[in-house]
């Protein structure tokens, strides 16, 4: 009994009830209960519903209180796409965009992705992990409370050992949930690059030196390729992945992000998780998804800063039926935002999804995509006391205020981890 927690003052509590991804018009269904409550026992949901029908339950008169003053409360965002792992900003290049370069020119005189490379190969594990635990608080200060993690800034196999590991150590030193995720095909280092047949010869060292050690020490769960114009082709994406799966690593890609080259369409295949960007999906494809239980994440915050203005397209994808997830692509080069909230406005206004569609997309298809919807997601009775708590009205205002965060407190497994003031009690 002494562990237990009763939240109420909830004047929206958005459940997102119901398990299992969200498609089509199920996407807005976001389980509302006015005035609702909460009932946790040792971090995990023991009730939820009105305040009369949770305080009604013995247990909740003795348990400890939390009153949430009438703001809004919904699951912890699940932001299923993020290279937490890099030493620093690539706020140089930033500039270079501005003055019109493209993110692939840039890549192609050695900046890009291998400017990151060279950059983390440099940085200590300490320096990273330092880093990485800011980045972590101000997820948690956003409203996140489960992250998925990737290597592929390492690209040799003690860089990218060096990240696993820190995604281990971090899972554990901090409040935050990391599925870890090897990208070891990220783009083909420079070292092979000067080799003939360079990009099979890094494959074949990913799937010799690599896989084996990273499966042996259960360093990661998900295996994911940059398959693209100028990272690896659908052939070479496919070999990696299924290398990774034989080593019991999940499938995941980033798939038609700057140009269309079938990424999709191999990642619904191989059965991906998800198939992440997909800026450039044609008809086809959008109609594969809707088919598929292979998650369509998106991630506006990329075409936001690279100032690109072929978002994916959202609609479509939710018409067609598809389990569309948004995430924030947290990253140096085409997304340096931990922000969820800031996703959502940018769902809103640039794929044209309603502020219902954006909250589901980001908790319990977030967690589907992570093949966590068992335990995160949504507010259910045996799932984590994962909460986020907003300042606002109406959960629309959500998104509706852009830029400015309104999270006022974060709950990890019923633990206050962030508070933007004291809580109440
Ligand atoms: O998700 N597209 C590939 N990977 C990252 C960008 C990485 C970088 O530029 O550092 C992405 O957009
Ligand atoms: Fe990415």
């Amino acid at each position: 009994m002494e562990n237990s927690l009763l939240i109420t003052g909830a004047s929206q509590l958005l459940t997102l009830r119901r398990v299992g991804p969200r498609r089509g018009d199920s996407l807005s269904n976001l389980g509302l209960i006015k005035d609702g409550a909460l009932l946790v026992r040792d971090g995990v949901i023991a009730a939820v519903g009105t305040r009369a029908q949770v305080e009604a339950l013995p247990e909740a008169r003795v348990a400890e209180k939390l009153d949430l003053g009438g703001r809004v409360a919904l699951p912890g965002f699940v932001d299923s796409h993020t290279h937490l792992i890099h030493a620093a900003s690539r706020a140089e290049e930033y500039e270079l965009k501005i003055a019109g370069a493209s993110y692939e020119e840039i890549a192609r005189k050695g900046g890009g992705i291998l400017n990151s490379v060279k950059k983390l190969r440099a940085a200590t594990a300490e320096e990273l992990k330092k880093r990485a635990k800011a980045a972590l608080r101000q997820f948690a200060a956003y409203g996140t409370t489960t992250i998925e993690a990737k290597s592929g800034y390492g690209l040799d196999v003690a860089s990218e050992l060096k990240i696993l590991k820190l995604h281990k150590e971090l899972a554990t030193e901090q409040p935050l949930e990391i599925a870890s995720t090897f990208l070891g095909a990220h783009v083909v280092p420079e070292e092979y690059r000067k080799k003939k047949d360079g990009a099979e010869r890094y494959i074949k060292m990913m799937e010799e030196n690599l896989l084996p050690e990273i499966a042996q020490k259960r360093l990661a769960e998900f295996c994911d390729v940059f398959c693209d114009r100028g990272a690896f082709n659908v052939a070479q994406a496919k070999r990696v992945l299924q290398a990774g799966r034989q080593w019991g690593l999940e499938p995941r890609m980033h798939a038609e992000q700057l140009s269309h080259t079938g990424a999709a369409q191999l990642g619904i295949l191989l059965r991906a998780a998800s198939c992440d960007h997909l800026e450039q999906l044609n008809k086809k494809d959008v109609r594969a998804f809707g088919k598929s239980e292979t998650v369509a994440t998106l991630l506006p915050g990329c075409d936001f800063h690279l100032g690109l203005k072929k978002y994916a397209p959202a609609r479509e994808l939710i018409e067609a039926g598809a389990i569309v997830a948004l995430a924030t692509d947290y990253n140096p080069g085409t997304s340096p935002t931990l922000s969820m909230p800031m996703i959502l406005s940018l769902a809103c206004t640039q794929l044209r999804m309603t502020p219902a569609e954006t909250i589901a997309a980001a908790t319990i298809n977030g967690a589907y995509a992570l093949g966590r919807e068992k335990r995160v997601g949504s507010l259910e009775v045996n799932k984590q006391a994962d909460v986020a708590v907003f300042e606002v009205a109406d959960y629309r205002e959500i998104p509706y205020y852009f830029g400015v965060n309104h999270c006022w407190m974060t709950l990890k497994r019923g633990r206050v981890i962030h508070a933007a003031n004291e809580p109440t009690t």
